[in-house]
């Protein structure tokens, strides 16, 4: 469109001054009487255009203008001309496809323009005409939008693959600075410390973040073995059912803390299991309120936070737990129903009708955890026990819930026993000292 007006500008010079033709070969300056300011209209104005017309043009004719002849010619094809004085622009291994075409004239005009470096258009603006970059732009990347593809792309070459300016990571860290100190946290994402390619893409991207697919496909796509995990489908944790987004707990960077956490684990599970959660026709407990509010927090939460017994993503068992733990006041009384308690504490307390080690619940030598659990119709072990925190040393619930009530247990510690007053029985006393 330019280059059109141009031409008609100079069509009119020629005829508005038949009479005036310059003496051959005095070319030394072609805009004084009025002629060719086109050529140096704007700022800047390419240095030689300044100068010497003659650097780059040339004319065998006498007289000019001649109506309706062409009397000059370059002194050389572009792009050699520009090569003249320019140094090479196609000698990297890889040359973009106008520039390796010899098309400067896509980019540039020769003479002059109100652009930086002689650009026809505005900086990236250039680059639309032949790259829409537009097809999928729900998020776009900031320079991108602002049509600053120069801050990664050269325009001519590179030694790097899309004629990118800085490698992988410098790349995106020459303006993410804040990113670069994350290298040192003390857990980073393994791909983070190769690039961000791997997960975003850099122009624009119809996911949030940018990133290259969506959550979790993205994840899974290296995660194989945690996809394997969900599509059971069985007993799915809330917060890790399809759809939802691993970032809820994690963070695809860094962490301060391990498996690249978002948060300590128990502040993490604390975020959501701060309140009663419905499902289905079950409420799961407000577990926060029972270990902040506990006198005596069971010693895993306290050294491991929850994944010592909880499975965050897809387990095989009930509650998310790593082994079997029963559902419910009753189950069958084999060491097997309670397999979790059983990773860590001997099964003997259950076991051994009689004991003088085994368990501390004994009324003398008699196992009262045996009496209670190791039965056709044995009490689940939360039946007295409340596992995340209790009221009672022991971990002794306060409660206990019997169908939609809920009993006191009004247990008394004694330092050789102890007795509880429920509503299963009259007030029971046990003491380890034989009478
Ligand atoms: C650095 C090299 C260079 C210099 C110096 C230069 N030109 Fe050009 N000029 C070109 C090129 C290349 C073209 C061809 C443009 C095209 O093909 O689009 C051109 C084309 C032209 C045209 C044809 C119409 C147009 O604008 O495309 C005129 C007229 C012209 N130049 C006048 C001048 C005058 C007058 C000067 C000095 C004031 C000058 N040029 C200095 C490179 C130069
Ligand atoms: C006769 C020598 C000569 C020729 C031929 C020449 N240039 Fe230049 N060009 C210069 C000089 C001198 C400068 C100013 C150098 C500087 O500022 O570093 C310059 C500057 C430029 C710039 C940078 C302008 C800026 O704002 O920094 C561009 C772009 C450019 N030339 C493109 C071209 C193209 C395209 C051609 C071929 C069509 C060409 N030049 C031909 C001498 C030439
Ligand atoms: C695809 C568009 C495009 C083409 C084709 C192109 N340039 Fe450029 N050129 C640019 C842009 C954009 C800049 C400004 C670079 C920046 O912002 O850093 C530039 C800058 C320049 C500069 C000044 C800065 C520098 O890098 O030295 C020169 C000289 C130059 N080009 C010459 C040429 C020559 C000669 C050709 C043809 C062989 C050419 N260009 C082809 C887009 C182009
Ligand atoms: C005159 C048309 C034209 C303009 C203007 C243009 N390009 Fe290109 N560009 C091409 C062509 C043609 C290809 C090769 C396309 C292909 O291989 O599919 C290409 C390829 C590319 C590639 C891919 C190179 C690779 O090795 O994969 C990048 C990056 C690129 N251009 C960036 C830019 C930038 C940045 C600008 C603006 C400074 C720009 N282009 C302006 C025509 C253009
Ligand atoms: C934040 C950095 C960044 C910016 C800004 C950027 N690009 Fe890119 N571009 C890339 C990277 C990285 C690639 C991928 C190169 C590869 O795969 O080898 C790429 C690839 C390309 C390609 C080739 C592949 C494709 O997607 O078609 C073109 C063309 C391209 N860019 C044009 C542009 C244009 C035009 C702009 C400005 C509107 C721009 N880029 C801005 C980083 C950027
Ligand atoms: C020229 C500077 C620049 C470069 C280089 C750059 N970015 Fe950005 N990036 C920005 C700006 C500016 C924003 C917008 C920041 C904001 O809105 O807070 C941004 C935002 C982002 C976002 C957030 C998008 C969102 O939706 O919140 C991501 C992801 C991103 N960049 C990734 C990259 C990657 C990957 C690279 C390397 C290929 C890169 N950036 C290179 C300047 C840059
Ligand atoms: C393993 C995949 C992955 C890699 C590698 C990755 N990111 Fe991200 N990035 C994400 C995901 C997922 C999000 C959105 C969730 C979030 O914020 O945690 C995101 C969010 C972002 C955001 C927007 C939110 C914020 O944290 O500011 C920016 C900017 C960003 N990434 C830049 C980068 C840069 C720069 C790199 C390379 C140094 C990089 N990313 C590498 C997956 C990745
Ligand atoms: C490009 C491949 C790739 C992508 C994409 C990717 N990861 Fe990773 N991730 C790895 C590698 C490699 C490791 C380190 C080796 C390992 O522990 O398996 C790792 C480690 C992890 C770890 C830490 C394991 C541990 O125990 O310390 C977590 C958690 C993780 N990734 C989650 C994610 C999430 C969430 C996403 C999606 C936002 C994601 N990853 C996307 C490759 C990837
Ligand atoms: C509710 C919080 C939560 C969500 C949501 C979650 N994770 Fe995890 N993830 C964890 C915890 C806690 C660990 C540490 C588990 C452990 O110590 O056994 C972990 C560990 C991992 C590990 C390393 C150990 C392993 O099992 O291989 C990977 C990889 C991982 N998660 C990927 C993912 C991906 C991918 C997603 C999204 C599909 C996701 N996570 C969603 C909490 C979560
Ligand atoms: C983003 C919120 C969220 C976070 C964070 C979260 N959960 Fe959950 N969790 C839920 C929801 C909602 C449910 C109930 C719905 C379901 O499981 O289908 C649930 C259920 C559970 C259950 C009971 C499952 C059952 O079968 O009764 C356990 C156990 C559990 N979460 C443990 C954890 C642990 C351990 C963590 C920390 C690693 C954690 N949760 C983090 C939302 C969350
Ligand atoms: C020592 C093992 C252990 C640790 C450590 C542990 N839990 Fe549990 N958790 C259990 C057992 C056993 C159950 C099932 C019995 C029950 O409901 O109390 C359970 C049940 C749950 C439930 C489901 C309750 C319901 O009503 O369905 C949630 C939610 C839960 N735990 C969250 C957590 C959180 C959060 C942490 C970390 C602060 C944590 N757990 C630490 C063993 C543990
Ligand atoms: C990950 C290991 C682990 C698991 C699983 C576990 N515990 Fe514990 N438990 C401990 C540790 C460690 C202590 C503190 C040391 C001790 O008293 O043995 C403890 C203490 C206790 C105490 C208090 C002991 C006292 O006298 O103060 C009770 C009661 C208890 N656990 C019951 C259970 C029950 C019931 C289960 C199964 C639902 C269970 N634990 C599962 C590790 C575990
Ligand atoms: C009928 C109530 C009741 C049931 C059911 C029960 N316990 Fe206990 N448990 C107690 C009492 C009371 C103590 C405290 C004994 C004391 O005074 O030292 C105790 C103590 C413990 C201790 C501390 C070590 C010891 O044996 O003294 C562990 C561990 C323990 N129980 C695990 C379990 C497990 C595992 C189950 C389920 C298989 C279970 N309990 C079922 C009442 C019960």
């Amino acid at each position: 469109m330019k280059t059109f007006v141009n031409c008609s500008f100079v069509f009119v010079l020629i005829f508005s001054f038949p009479a005036s033709q310059l003496l051959a070969n005095d070319f030394s300056n072609c805009s004084a009487k009025g002629c060719h300011l086109l050529q140096k209209k704007y700022e800047p104005v390419h240095s030689p255009v300044e100068d010497d017309c003659m650097a780059c043009h040339q004319t065998e004719a006498n007289e000019h203008p001649l109506a309706g002849k062409k009397e000059f010619t370059l002194t050389e094809d572009v792009p050699a001309l520009c090569y003249e004085c320019h140094d090479a622009l196609n000698d990297k291994t890889y040359i973009h496809s106008p520039v390796e075409e010899g098309d400067c004239l896509s980019c540039h005009t020769p003479h002059s323009s109100e652009n930086e470096f002689l650009l026809r258009t505005e900086g990236g603006a250039v680059c639309i005409d032949c790259h829409d970059l537009n097809e999928n732009g729900n998020s776009m990347h900031g320079p991108v939008a602002a049509n600053m593809c120069m801050a990664c792309h050269d325009p001519h070459q590179s030694e790097l693959a899309g004629l990118l300016q800085r490698e992988d990571l410098d790349l995106c860290l020459f303006c993410h600075v804040n990113k670069k100190d994350l290298q040192n946290k003390p857990s980073v994402h393994e791909p983070f410390t190769e690039g961000c390619l791997s997960c975003h893409s850099p122009h624009s991207s119809p996911y949030q973040f940018m990133v290259n697919q969506d959550v979790p496909s993205l994840c899974f796509g290296c995660h194989e073995e945690v996809e394997v995990k969900l599509d059971r489908q069985s007993s799915v944790h809330g917060p890790f059912q399809k759809g939802e987004k691993c970032y809820l707990c994690h963070n695809a960077h860094v962490s301060d803390y391990d498996h690249l956490l978002q948060d300590k684990e128990e502040k993490l599970c604390f975020k959501c299991h701060n309140k009663k959660i419905k499902k289905g026709n079950h409420v799961v407990k407000n577990i926060a309120i029972r270990v902040n509010k506990a006198n005596y927090v069971h010693e895993p939460i306290k050294d491991d936070g929850c994944s010592a017994c909880h499975e965050a993503h897809t387990p095989d068992n009930y509650f998310l737990l790593s082994s079997a733990f029963p559902k419910g006041a009753y189950s069958e009384g084999k060491t097997e129903s309670f397999a979790h308690c059983f990773d860590c504490h001997d099964e003997s307390l259950m076991k051994e009708a009689q004991t003088i080690e085994a368990t501390g619940f004994r009324d003398g030598n008699r196992n009262l955890h045996y009496v209670h659990v190791n039965r056709k119709k044995a009490r689940s072990c939360t039946v007295c026990h409340d596992i995340h925190g209790a009221k009672y040393a022991h971990l002794i619930a306060a409660k206990i819930p019997f169908g939609k009530w809920e009993m006191p247990m009004r247990f008394e510690n004694t330092a050789s026993g102890g007795s509880c007053l429920t509503g299963c029985h009259k007030k029971l006393t046990y003491s380890r000292i034989k009478k």
